[in-house]
């Protein structure tokens, strides 16, 4: 398959850019900054990026990748970091600027580079930089130039090596995408083929080719990535897939039945439920630390799991939802923990399995999404909202106990079922019950019960979100629901944070 690399070195340049590429029909791979230049030659890339990242290239610790990487014939791209990265390491010089350059700037282009070919001469690009190249190496000639920066862009064209000063990956450089588009099929020769039903049997093919005749466990949680993974081994393998789904008790309301009619009945998956919520329950009694929560969730499930694949005689592999997102986090590994987003699923440790098998693993979000619907997933569930891996136990502030649940699974699903009917704008929305009571009063009689908030933020990422305006007739209908149709609950609040500073878990 046709695809392109794009190198890591650091900050969240690298998606973005890997993005751009899969959206011009070219599949794209990221690999970290110090992968070897062999193993990247025998992949058979078409072409390599360099992303930008937050260091610079004459610091001490910097993160450089082998000079070896441009003279294996294939193109390269340097983009900010990386395009100093390819002046530093080929002979030229880079130095710290007397400010720091910011923002949309004018810049004028050499258009008979093949990087800028069909483009205006004049442009506006976004540039983000404290270093800039002040020097060219030997072999290359300036290509773009901006009235604070002569080296702009530089290229080698002969030996197909090219750099940017600025960021073509952003909106803020309007044609940044057309000079992207230059590099894979002006430069690099590609051809855009590259389409989701491409994946899916590329995918299949593969994991034929990986598992024969052998058998595949699969943790099936009846989210969006697992669910995808269960239907894609499906389509490879049939009835070789044996699925496990733990119910733990800590899903949304009627979730758990849910899950099971559609894949046990409707897909026919080879399905095993285990009613795991007592168990669960009490494994949680008395915890009230967050970090706690979420690690014996984790243990609790891995034993379970263990447990009920060991009844199912000898499984060869064991497959996993992962996503490229997740892969990426773990990759260059820098980012603080603020919580351990373990997700339900993890690898149990008592079991030998030959292999993993992950099919999803180079895929982002909503190409996962557009794979499912292709499978045959509802739009609802492929479109659903995130759902903590350890479920309704994050927003229990303090114990957790079956009559709590209960309380939070009601007043969660009237919530969002007017969410949902009012149609408003929210990426997610949800109730968490809070660990304090206040005083009320019901008729002519006193109360004293519990709080429940209600949280709903808009977010393209979740690393960042707003809190949602809702309709104030929305929150009063939801609010006067919560409050005559739930017992024990006689005060709901509306959480009006942000993120940051706050978290969208309340734990
Ligand atoms: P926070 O609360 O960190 O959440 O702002 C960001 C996004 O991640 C989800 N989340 C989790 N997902 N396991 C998960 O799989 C977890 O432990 C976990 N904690 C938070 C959260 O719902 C939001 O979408």
């Amino acid at each position: 398959m046709e695809k392109v690399l794009v190198i890591d070195f650091g900050g969240q340049y690298a998606q973005l850019i890997a993005r751009r590429v899969r959206e011009c029909n070219v599949y794209s791979e990221i690999l970290p900054y110090n992968t070897p230049v062999e193993e990247i030659k025998q992949a058979g890339y078409k072409g390599i990026i360099l992303s930008g990242g937050p260091s610079s290239v004459y610091a001490k610790d910097a993160l450089l990748c082998s000079p070896d990487l441009f003279s294996i014939g294939i193109p390269v791209l340097g983009i900010c970091y990386g395009a100093h990265m390819t002046a530093h390491l080929m002979g030229g010089k880079v130095e710290k600027a007397s400010g720091r350059e910011y923002g949309g700037t004018d810049i004028r282009l050499d258009c008979e580079s093949p990087l800028f070919n069909g483009l205006q001469e004049t442009q506006t690009c976004w540039m983000s930089h404290n270093d800039y190249i002040s020097q060219l190496p030997e072999g290359f000639k300036i290509s773009a130039s901006t009235p604070s920066t002569e080296i702009a862009a530089m290229e080698d064209r002969e030996r197909r090596l090219y750099a940017l000063q600025f960021h073509p990956e952003v909106e803020h450089t309007p044609d940044g995408t057309r000079m992207i588009r230059n590099f894979l099929f002006k430069i690099c020769g590609c051809s855009g083929v590259w389409k989701m039903e491409s994946f899916i049997d590329y995918a299949v093919k593969e994991i034929q080719g990986k598992v024969g005749s052998k058998r595949v466990l699969l943790a099936l949680s009846g989210g969006v990535d697992s669910s995808v993974t269960a239907l894609l081994l499906q389509k490879a393998i049939g009835s070789q897939l044996c699925c496990v789904f733990v119910d733990h008790g800590l899903l949304r309301k009627d979730e758990p039945e849910q899950v099971y009619r559609l894949f046990s009945r409707e897909f026919g998956l080879n399905l095993v439920a285990v009613d795991a919520r007592q168990r669960f329950l009490q494994a949680l009694k008395g915890v009230t630390e967050p970090e706690r929560k979420r690690k014996i969730i984790g243990s609790e499930f891995i034993r379970v799991f263990e447990e009920e694949a060991g009844k199912l005689g000898k499984i060869d592999f064991l497959a996993q939802g992962t996503i490229y997102p997740d892969v990426i986090e773990s990759g260059l590994g820098n980012a603080n923990v603020i919580k351990s987003h373990h997700n339900v699923g993890g690898l149990p440790d008592n079991i030998a399995f030959e292999g993993l098998v992950e099919p999803l693993r180079n895929l982002f979000k909503d190409e996962v999404r557009v794979v499912g619907e292709r499978l045959g997933l509802p739009k609802s569930l492929v479109w659903r909202q995130p759902f903590p891996g350890p479920g309704l136990a994050v927003r229990i502030i303090g114990e957790i106990s079956q009559d709590r649940l209960d309380i939070l699974k009601e007043c969660d699903a009237i919530f969002c079922e007017e969410v949902e009917k009012s149609g408003a704008a929210a990426s997610q929305y949800f109730a968490v019950l809070t660990n304090m009571r206040s005083v009320g009063v019901m008729g002519d009689e006193r109360t004293y019960d519990q709080i429940v908030a209600l949280r709903a933020v808009t977010t393209t990422d979740f690393m960042t979100a707003q809190w949602a305006p809702l309709p104030m007739d929305l929150l009063q209908r939801a609010s006067s629901r919560i409050i005559s149709e739930v017992s024990h609950v006689n005060r709901v609040v509306y959480d009006i944070t942000s993120k940051p500073p706050a978290t969208i878990e309340w734990e």
